[in-house]
């Protein structure tokens, strides 16, 4: 193959099976032999450029739009969120939906969620009782989707949403192991045999959810356009070129896809947080006494100006990435970026890991420390939890209010610890990694 750089030499079955089982250390191992650009091969997948220098990143931000497609790298989620996700999309129809997706997600409308972020955060935390254990993780959760339900339904409440939560949570812990992932990666393992075949357990959950979100879509349009601002009201108004609506199938494939993406990886980063600052002292005291300089009752959106309070996000989200690379892309033509000569047809991969692991940026980048955010400012290529240009993340400033929210909520209230001292490793759960257990706490004292 031609113009793929530092081409690993191990056969692909090889690179597939250390690639589910630990992308990350499978990227440190080769970044040590080849530097920031090397290409993996991955059997049955194809061959991945993965990179790690920023200004290569910038460029491939930088460039049009139109000289990459991206939805045809994520075929192989379709099985999980389906053919009509906006991750799927291409072109002309990425940038409208994108754009009418955009308005819940950002500016005053999330101010409105501020509020419901603390008392969904309450509610769950008033579930913990002193001396017993918890999973962080799964509470963290039980939050993040109570919140996106509300922003893609306008409710969080109500036995529908009982069952879509219970039925959401379920699915998605059947893919938390390296080895049950396989089954998304390995698309040969996709059998659907029945109850008893994993994989016919998985699509059986899944069709389950899908009734629901038809039944629900069914009686929104009995009901009529009410003027609301959710997430399924905009895209159940909108109309393409044509005139067209959206079918079912496609709004069913956005909503899931939002359920989805909108609470897994908030749920993950926010248990990784909890996981740091019980951990490390010096963290958890700088928080306590940042969030007291604020007094009794405080507005939120001074909280979540709160420069350690951001500084702990931002280096949770360094140094834990949800996924280990950003969504492929894939050049439409030859190109050249930075000096590399591509052919049209490579898979070019931003790698999260590698950019947020350097030790020209990040000095000891294994190392819990926030106050590297607050010491110097980091461009948009050199921090890129969210991803960049077209396909930047669109729930970020969601993610970013709720984690804020959640941490600053639970630590004023409450005082927690974990429950073993032992280091926690990031594990495969599907397409993402997240804290291998969950994170076991303890609550110690509820403050009055
Ligand atoms: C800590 C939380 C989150 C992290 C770390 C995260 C990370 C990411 C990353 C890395 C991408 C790919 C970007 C690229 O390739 O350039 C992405 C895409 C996306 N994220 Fe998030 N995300 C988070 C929360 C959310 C939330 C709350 C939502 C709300 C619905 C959301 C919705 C999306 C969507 C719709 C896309 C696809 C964008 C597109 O294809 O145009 N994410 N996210």
């Amino acid at each position: 193959m031609s113009n793929l750089p530092n081409s690993i030499p191990q056969p692909a079955w090889w690179q597939l099976l250390s690639w589910i089982a630990d992308p990350l250390g499978f990227q440190d191992t080769y970044r040590q032999k080849y530097g920031d650009i090397f290409t993996m091969h991955l059997s049955g997948l194809g061959a991945f450029v993965l990179i790690g220098d920023p200004k290569m990143i910038q460029e491939i931000f930088n460039q049009d739009a139109k000289q990459f497609d991206i939805g045809r790298g994520n075929k192989i989620a379709e099985p999980l969120v389906g053919r009509y996700a906006l991750m799927m999309m291409e072109g002309d129809r990425h940038r409208r939906e994108r754009k009418l997706l955009m308005p819940p997600f950002h500016g005053e409308r999330l101010q409105i969620y501020s509020q419901q972020i603390c008392q969904l955060t309450k509610q769950v935390a008033s579930q913990w009782q002193v001396g017993q254990p918890f999973i962080a993780r799964t509470s963290m959760q039980k939050i993040s989707l109570a919140v996106i339900m509300q922003i893609v339904f306008g409710l969080s409440e109500g036995k529908r949403y009982q069952q879509l939560s219970t039925l959401l949570a379920d699915w998605l812990d059947m893919i938390d192991s390296p080895l049950r992932s396989s089954m998304l990666l390995m698309p040969f393992l996709q059998k659907d045999l029945g109850e008893w075949s994993p994989w016919g357990r998985m699509k059986q959950r899944q069709r389950q959810i899908h009734e629901l979100l038809l039944i629900e879509i069914a009686e929104r349009r009995a009901l009529g356009d009410r003027g609301q601002t959710d997430v399924l009201s905009l895209l159940m108004a909108a109309r393409d070129e044509q005139g067209q609506a959206m079918t079912d199938e496609e709004l069913r494939d956005e909503l899931m896809f939002m359920l989805f993406a909108g609470h897994e990886t908030t749920a993950t980063t926010l248990a990784w947080a909890f996981y740091q600052i019980h951990r490390i002292a010096d963290v958890r005291e700088k928080l306590l006494g940042e969030l007291d300089s604020l007094g009794e009752s405080p507005n939120l959106m001074e909280v979540v100006q709160l420069p350690y309070l951001s500084a702990v996000c931002q280096e949770t989200l360094r140094m834990y990435p949800v996924i280990p690379t950003l969504f492929a892309r894939i050049t439409k033509s030859p190109i050249a970026i930075t000096g590399h000569q591509f052919d049209a047809d490579t898979y070019l991969m931003p790698s999260i890991h590698l950019v947020h692991n350097r030790e020209d940026l990040y000095p000891e980048p294994k190392q819990f420390r926030p106050e590297r955010f607050l010491e110097r400012q980091y461009s948009p290529s050199e921090y890129i939890p969210f991803g960049g240009g077209s396909r930047r993340c669109l729930g970020y400033a969601l993610a970013q209010l709720e984690i804020k929210l959640v941490l600053a909520t639970v630590l004023a209230n409450y005082q927690l610890a974990l429950v073993e001292d032992r280091p926690i490793k990031p594990q495969r759960r599907g397409f993402t990694l997240s804290p291998a257990g969950g994170v076991q706490m303890v609550m110690t004292r509820k403050n009055e």
